[in-house]
């Protein structure tokens, strides 16, 4: 195999430890994801030095267990990638510490990735047909944008050069308001697949939350004033102290009118774009991507315009190193290089 391109990639950015052997952007050819849900729990969300420490656990047996299960050597790969942005700043050094210690002592090229860039090529990597020029929708617990994605740097890649952001949230993440509802409603944590859940017996029409997610400047998002609509109707005018004041019907219908207004927010910003940028594609990436009720409702909208949708499978819409690798491949093919200098960034 030596004209392949294969590419072993790190994911630590958040509390996600991953790492995926990928063969000509294609082939998985080993993957390991370590979540670190169960760890956070405890706290209601994800506290970084908590994060690193797990990392710094998983990180190199995952490699190790790569190459058991490939039965690669690292002589066979082309290059060694790592999410060097955006993310908890101790977390991502965690990844690329250990990326540039193994390039080092491999002799292998190092790459860093762009976590964003990921998750979008998470949706090329699912959908092979997809090109640019795209919408891409990317919903995380960090991140919700929508970009104009145009031909770029490696042709159907979506680096930062062809990327131009036409919407983001004025305040919260879509991902981090689903955790902040779920608690707020009772649900814990992680709150999307738990507000998700809650919703499947609730009526999406009981709150009229819409509106609150949609700024009047036409472009942009928020969530903000939902969370306080959420807070007011779970605790009343005590606050996040008070006692839940809905039994588990009202619990079921404040989770579906959540879910409703947010689902409804990013498909009407999406599709709109789409529409006024004339584009045959809209592709969707990040966790928040994984919500069921939410890719029903984009593949609604967009089927009644004639938009196709590239949306990956669920595993690969949440952290995960197989879209790191996908990226990868797209950098490494079209000639970029990182040096041991790369550096981290958080934003
Ligand atoms: O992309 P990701 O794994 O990590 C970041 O880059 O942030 O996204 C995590 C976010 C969390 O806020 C989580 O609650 C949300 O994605 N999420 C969901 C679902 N699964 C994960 N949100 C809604 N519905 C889901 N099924
Ligand atoms: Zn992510």
């Amino acid at each position: 195999m030596p004209d392949d391109t294969v590419i072993l990639a790190l994911e630590s950015s958040c509390d996600e430890t991953a790492g995926a052997i990928l063969r000509n952007g294609r082939d998985v050819l080993a993957q390991f994801v370590a979540s670190q849900i169960d760890l956070h729990r405890v706290y209601g969300g994800v506290v970084p030095e908590v994060a690193c420490r797990a990392h710094m656990e998983c990180l190199l047996p995952g490699v190790d267990s790569l190459f058991a299960a490939s039965g690669l050597k690292p002589e066979d790969l082309s290059a060694v990638a790592v999410t060097n942005r955006p993310g908890l700043i101790g977390a991502l050094l965690v990844g690329v510490s250990a990326a540039k210690g193994l390039s080092l002592a491999w002799g292998k090229p190092l790459l860093g990735v762009d976590h964003i860039e990921g998750h979008i090529a998470a949706a090329a990597f699912a959908e092979p047909e997809l090109t640019p020029p795209y919408i891409a929708l990317v919903v995380s617990g960090g991140h919700t944008n929508v970009y104009l994605v145009r031909d770029g740097d490696s042709g159907r890649g979506a680096g930062r050069d062809a990327m131009e952001c036409l919407s983001s949230t004025l305040d919260d993440a879509a991902g981090e308001a689903f955790d902040k509802a779920a608690k707020l409603l009772g649900l814990g944590f992680p709150g999307g697949p738990r507000i998700e859940k809650a919703a499947r017996n609730g009526n999406p029409d009981a709150y009229a939350w819409k509106k609150t997610c949609l700024p009047q400047d036409g472009a942009n998002f928020s969530f903000s004033g939902l969370k306080t609509a959420v807070l007011y109707a779970a605790r009343g005018r005590a606050g996040r102290k008070g006692a839940l004041l809905l039994d588990e019907q009202g619990v079921a219908d404040a989770a579906a009118s959540f879910q409703e207004a947010v689902a409804n927010a990013l498909v009407s910003r999406a599709v709109d774009a789409a529409l006024r940028h004339g584009v045959r594609w809209l592709a969707m990436g990040g966790g928040v991507a994984a919500n069921g009720y939410l890719r029903a409702k984009i593949a609604a909208a967009c089927a009644g315009h004639g938009i196709r949708v590239a949306i990956p499978p669920m595993n690969l819409c949440t952290d995960n190193a197989v879209m790191i690798a996908a990226r990868a491949t797209q950098l490494y093919k079209s000639g970029a290089r990182d040096s041991l200098d790369l550096e981290t960034a958080a934003r």
